[in-house]
C-alpha cells in the first residue's frame, strides 16, 4: 500500500513529515508520489496565517469528495491547524479518519495503529535515516515567547529541548547516510537547553558537538530570536568552521512601539547591536529577516520606521507577511485595523526596497569564486547553495551530487546566482 504526504509550512513541519514518514515506512507502508493509488493520505497542516489553514482546508475537503465519489483511501489531518480544530475537524469531515495535532505528533505511529486499514500487514521493520545531502533535524519543539500575533505557542506547546546525545546520535546517522549538511530547527534555536549524559549542553556547545561528527560540513540554523542572541552565537559562527555564514533573525517591525506590543523583548536598537557585533565579527555574513506588516496599531509613521530599519541593515532577504489575526492569539483581542490595501501597498514597498537591497549585494559577488556543496541536477543545472545560503546553479558533465566545489560567479539575480564550475574543493 502507497502513502502520500502533503506539507504545509514551515521546516518544522517538514521534519515532522520526514518523522511520520518513518512511521509508516517501519509499518510496511510505500511512498507515493500523489493521491492516485494512496492507500492513505495524510494533510500536514499550518495555522500560522488564515491563508495557509484555507489552503490545507481546501486540500481536505478536496480528499473528502474523492472518497464519496468512491476511491478508497484513508484521510489523516495532522500538525497545527489539525491542534487548533482537533474538536471540530472531525465534525466538519466526518470522513477525515485521524486528527493528529502537532502536540501529538512524536506519537503519530502509535496513534495510526487505531485506524481500521492502515497497517496493511503486521510487519514492523527497522527503517534507516533517510539519505540526502541535506537534513533537517529538529532539535527543540513548541515555543514559550507568545509574541502577541503568534499561533505556535498555542498549538505546539511550551518549549521542549531535545537530549543533546539523541540529537548527536540522529546527525552521526544521517552523515553516515550521506549527509554533508545539517539544518538545526526549532522556533528559538538560542534558547537551546538540552540534558545530555555529561550535565546539561546549551546551544553554543550543541554546535560545537556538531563541529566534530565527521561527514557533516556545513551546520545551519533557524530561528535565531534577537532577543536571545547574543556574544556566545556570534562566536559559534566565526569559530567554528562548519557552522555557515548566515543568520535568520527575524526583526518583524522597525518601530519600538511595534515591538513592544508584539512582545518581542528587543528594540531596534538592540536588534540593530546584534547585527553590528555580527559584521564586525564576520564581514560576509548573510543576514535574512521577516517582516510583519499591517500588525494592529501600525500607524504609517511605524512602518516607515521598518522601512528606514530595512534600508539602513541592508539584509539579504526578507520574508514580508501581512498580519492575519490568530483566534486565541492577545493581538486577536484588538481591532484588526490596518486596511487590506494599506497592508498591500506596505508589502509591495518592502518588497521594492529588498528587490532593491538584494540585487545589489548579490552583484557584489559577480567574479567572486564561491564554495558551493552541490544538492542536485536539475533542468541539465548543478544546484547547490553558498554558505551564505544563496543559490548558484552552473553547468558540468561531471556527476558533483554532495561535492563541494568551486563556482566563478558571472551572473546574479535577487535570489540566485549563475556561474561556471571550476573545481571540486579540498
Ligand atoms: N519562531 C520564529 C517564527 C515562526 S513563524 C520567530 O520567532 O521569528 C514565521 C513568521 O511568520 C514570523 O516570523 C512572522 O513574521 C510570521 N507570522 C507569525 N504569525 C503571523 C500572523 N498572525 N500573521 C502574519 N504573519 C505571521
Ligand atoms: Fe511565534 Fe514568537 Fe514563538 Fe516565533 S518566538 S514561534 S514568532 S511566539
Ligand atoms: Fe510551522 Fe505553521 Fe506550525 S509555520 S510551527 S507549521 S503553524
Amino acid at each position: 500500500m502507497k502513502y502520500f504526504i502533503k506539507t504545509y509550512g514551515c521546516q518544522m513541519n517538514v521534519a515532522d513529515s520526514g518523522g511520520m514518514e518513518k512511521g509508516l515506512l517501519a509499518r510496511g507502508w510505500e511512498r507515493g508520489e500523489s493521491v492516485d493509488g494512496a492507500g492513505l493520505v495524510v494533510v500536514n497542516t499550518c495555522s500560522v496565517r488564515e491563508h495557509a489553514e484555507s489552503k490545507a482546508m481546501s486540500f481536505v475537503g478536496e480528499l473528502v469528495e474523492r472518497r464519496q465519489k468512491g476511491e478508497d483511501f484513508r484521510i489523516i489531518v495532522a500538525g497545527c491547524m489539525a491542534e487548533r480544530m482537533k474538536d471540530t475537524l472531525k465534525k466538519r469531515f466526518p470522513l477525515v479518519d485521524l486528527v493528529v495535532g502537532a502536540k501529538d505528533i512524536e506519537r503519530f505511529a502509535e496513534l495510526i495503529e487505531n485506524v481500521p486499514g492502515v497497517i496493511p500487514a503486521d510487519k514492523k521493520s527497522e527503517v534507516s535515516e533517510p539519505s540526502g545531502i541535506s537534513a533537517f533535524v529538529t532539535i527543540m519543539r513548541g515555543c514559550e515567547n507568545f509574541c502577541s500575533y503568534c499561533i505556535v505557542p498555542y498549538v505546539r506547546g511550551p518549549e521542549v529541548s531535545r537530549p543533546a546525545d539523541e540529537i548527536i546520535e540522529e546527525i552521526t546517522a544521517r552523515a553516515a547516510n550521506g549527509a554533508k549538511e545539517v539544518t538545526l530547527l526549532g522556533q528559538n534555536v538560542n534558547s537551546y537547553h538540552g540534558k545530555s549524559a555529561n550535565g546539561a549542553t546549551a546551544f553554543p556547545e550543541l554546535l560545537e558537538k556538531i563541529n566534530a561528527i565527521p561527514g557533516i560540513e556545513r551546520i545551519r540554523f533557524m530561528t535565531s530570536h534577537p532577543k536571545d542572541a547574543g556574544d556566545e552565537l556570534i562566536k559559534a559562527v566565526t569559530r567554528l568552521p562548519k557552522v555557515c555564514e548566515h543568520v535568520h533573525l527575524p526583526l518583524q517591525s522597525g518601530s519600538d512601539k511595534i515591538l513592544a506590543a508584539m512582545n518581542r523583548g528587543y528594540t531596534l536598537a538592540g536588534y540593530s547591536k546584534v547585527v553590528n557585533a555580527l559584521r564586525a565579527a564576520c564581514p560576509d555574513v548573510s543576514i535574512t529577516t521577516d517582516i510583519l506588516i499591517g500588525f494592529p496599531g501600525e500607524t504609517q509613521e511605524d512602518f516607515e520606521q521598518t522601512l528606514r530599519a530595512v534600508n539602513d541593515i541592508q539584509f539579504d532577504f526578507i520574508f514580508a507577511f501581512k498580519y492575519s489575526p490568530r483566534p486565541g492569539t492577545a493581538a486577536a483581542a484588538k481591532p484588526d485595523d490596518v486596511a487590506r490595501d494599506v497592508k498591500e501597498k506596505r508589502h509591495a514597498a518592502i518588497l521594492s526596497s529588498l528587490n532593491g537591497i538584494a540585487t545589489q549585494k548579490n552583484a557584489t559577488l559577480l567574479h567572486t569564486e564561491q564554495e558551493v556543496l552541490v544538492e542536485e541536477k536539475r533542468a541539465g543545472q548543478w544546484v547547490g547553495r553558498t554558505r551564505t545560503n544563496k543559490k548558484v546553479f552552473f553547468e558540468s558533465v561531471l556527476v558533483l551530487t554532495g561535492k563541494t566545489v568551486l563556482v566563478g560567479i558571472k551572473r546574479t539575480k535577487i535570489n540566485s546566482l549563475y556561474g561556471t564550475f571550476i573545481k571540486i574543493a579540498g
